[in-house]
């Protein structure tokens, strides 16, 4: 119960941010499941690390730390799966993964 709540009220916000792409099946799939942080640390370690660095501070890409202060989940879910900025390749993580690197890209 406080979780829906909880959830209703990310969504909420969320939405003043991008009512149109919210309404994107996968980004709202991936937004109503769970992520586990150290599984998405996992699938961090092994598809972004090489450029980002294995903290997340930066190497060939630049240092995610508190990236999700900078970008909504939306947005950090668009540069996964978008491949609009080049060197950065397009990922197609499971809805679960996303989710997963979802989480554990909000905790740097
Ligand atoms: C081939 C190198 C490369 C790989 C692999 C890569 N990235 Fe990136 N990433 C970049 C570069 C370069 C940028 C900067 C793009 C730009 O804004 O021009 C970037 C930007 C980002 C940003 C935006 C940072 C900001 O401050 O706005 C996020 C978030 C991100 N990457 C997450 C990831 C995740 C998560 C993965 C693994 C699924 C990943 N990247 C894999 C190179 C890479």
């Amino acid at each position: 119960m406080a979780l829906a709540i909880l959830l209703a009220v990310i969504l909420g916000i969320f939405a003043v941010r991008a009512v149109i792409t919210t309404s994107d099946p996968y980004v709202k799939t991936v937004l109503s499941l769970k992520g586990n942080p150290a599984q998405g640390s996992a699938i961090f370690q092994i598809n972004c690390a090489g450029c980002h660095g294995w903290q997340a501070d930066g190497r060939v890409g630049p240092s995610l730390q508190g990236v999700s202060k900078r970008k909504s989940p939306y947005g950090l879910i668009h540069q996964v799966i978008s491949g609009d900025t080049p060197p950065m390749p397009k990922f197609q993580p499971s809805p679960q993964e996303m989710a997963d690197l979802l989480s554990y890209l909000e905790t740097l």
